[in-house]
C-alpha cells in the first residue's frame, strides 16, 4: 500500500557516509567540507573521520569515501591493510594499493600512454647525475609533493645526489625526469572524472622551486584556478582512463594529472586514491559528486 510504503520511507534511516581524513585535518580540508551539505541535501548523513582514527566503526557506514589522508606515504602498508579491512570504500582498496605507488606508470607507459619520462632508481642502484638541465627526484610514494625537489644538474648535481642517496638509504623507489619548464607559464592540468564521467578541470601552478628542504609539511601549497583542458588533454584523459587495471565507471573518482611537453601533454599522475577534487573552483562539481555518492549507496 501506497500509505505504508511512505511510512516505510520517512522512518528509514539517513545513510550514513564517512568521509576519511587524516589527524592532522579532523575537520577535512577546506574544500572537501563542501561535501557535507551538499549529502545532506540528498538526505545522506556525512561526517569526517581520520584513517586511523581509534576505535572508528567502519563497518557501521554504508560508505566510507576516501579524501584526505595525505599522511600515508610514510605509512602505506598501514594504510593499504586499513583499507582492505573497510567492507564498503571508494575507492576500493585495490585500486587504492595500485595507485599510491606511482610504478603503476610503468604499465601506463607500456599501454602506450605517454608519461614524464622517467629514470627507475632502486634503492641499491647506483646513482650518477649525468648531463645538463634540470631534473626532478622524487620518491615513487608520495603524495603533496612531500620529498620531491627539482635540481640544476649545471650547479646542483652533489645535491641531487645527496637527495637520491637520502630517499634510498629511507628504502623508497627513486623516480628522476626532466624537469618540464612549460609548467612554469603554461601549469599543470588537473582532469576530474566522477563514475567515469568528465566533470571539471583545473590549472595548477608550477609548485617546485629548487632543491628538497627537510621540513615537516602534509603537503605544498598550490595555485589553482579553474580550467577548461584542450580536446588534445580531454583525449588523453580518456585513453588513461581505459587504460586502468579496472573499469573507469566503477571509480567513484578519478584524477588525470598532465603537464604540457614539447610533444604534447603528457601523464605526470593518475590520482585514484586521495585527490584533492577542487569542488571550489567548479560550480555544480560538489553536487556531481553527491549524486554519484547517491547512486552507488542505492547501488547497495
Ligand atoms: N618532471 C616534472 N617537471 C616539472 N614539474 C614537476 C615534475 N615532476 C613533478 N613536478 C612538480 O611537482 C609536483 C608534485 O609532483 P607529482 O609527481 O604530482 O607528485 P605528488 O604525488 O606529490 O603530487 C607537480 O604538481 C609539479 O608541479
Ligand atoms: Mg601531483
Amino acid at each position: 500500500m501506497n500509505h505504508d510504503r511512505s511510512l516505510v520511507n520517512a522512518t528509514r534511516a539517513a545513510a550514513r557516509v564517512a568521509l576519511v581524513t587524516c589527524t592532522d585535518l579532523p575537520d577535512l580540508d577546506e574544500d572537501d567540507r563542501a561535501l557535507i551539505p551538499a549529502l545532506a541535501a540528498r538526505g545522506i548523513a556525512a561526517e569526517p573521520v581520520a584513517w586511523d582514527a581509534a576505535g572508528a566503526d567502519w563497518a557501521g557506514y554504508d560508505l566510507a569515501v576516501v579524501r584526505n589522508t595525505w599522511d600515508y606515504a610514510k605509512r602505506r602498508a598501514e594504510f593499504i591493510a586499513w583499507a582492505r579491512s573497510v567492507p564498503r570504500l571508494a575507492n576500493p582498496a585495490a585500486v587504492i594499493e595500485w595507485n599510491t605507488d606511482k610504478r603503476y606508470l610503468r604499465q601506463l607507459a607500456e599501454a602506450g600512454i605517454p608519461i614524464v619520462p622517467t629514470t627507475w632508481v632502486e634503492p641499491g642502484d647506483a646513482f650518477v647525475p649525468e648531463g645538463t638541465g634540470e631534473i626532478v627526484i622524487k620518491p615513487a610514494v608520495s603524495a603533496g609533493s612531500i620529498d620531491t625537489g627539482r635540481y640544476d644538474l649545471g650547479s646542483q648535481a652533489a645535491l641531487a645526489a645527496e637527495q637520491v642517496r637520502r630517499l634510498q638509504e629511507a628504502g623508497r623507489l627513486v623516480m628522476i625526469q626532466p624537469y618540464l619548464d612549460a609548467v612554469d607559464t603554461a601549469g599543470e592540468t588537473a582532469l576530474l572524472h566522477f563514475d567515469g564521467e568528465f566533470s571539471h578541470a583545473i590549472r595548477k601552478g608550477a609548485i617546485l622551486t629548487g632543491p628538497y628542504v627537510e621540513g615537516d609539511l602534509l603537503y605544498q601549497n598550490e595555485n589553482i584556478s579553474p580550467r577548461t583542458p584542450s580536446d588534445e588533454e580531454r583525449a588523453l584523459a580518456a585513453r588513461v582512463l581505459e587504460a586502468l587495471p579496472v573499469p573507469a565507471g566503477e571509480l567513484l573518482y578519478a584524477r588525470v594529472d598532465l603537464l604540457p611537453s614539447p610533444d604534447g601533454p603528457v601523464v605526470i599522475e593518475v590520482e585514484l586514491a586521495e585527490p584533492s577534487l577542487f569542488f571550489g573552483h567548479a560550480e555544480g562539481s560538489a553536487e556531481r559528486f553527491a549524486a554519484a555518492v547517491e547512486r552507488r549507496l542505492s547501488r547497495g
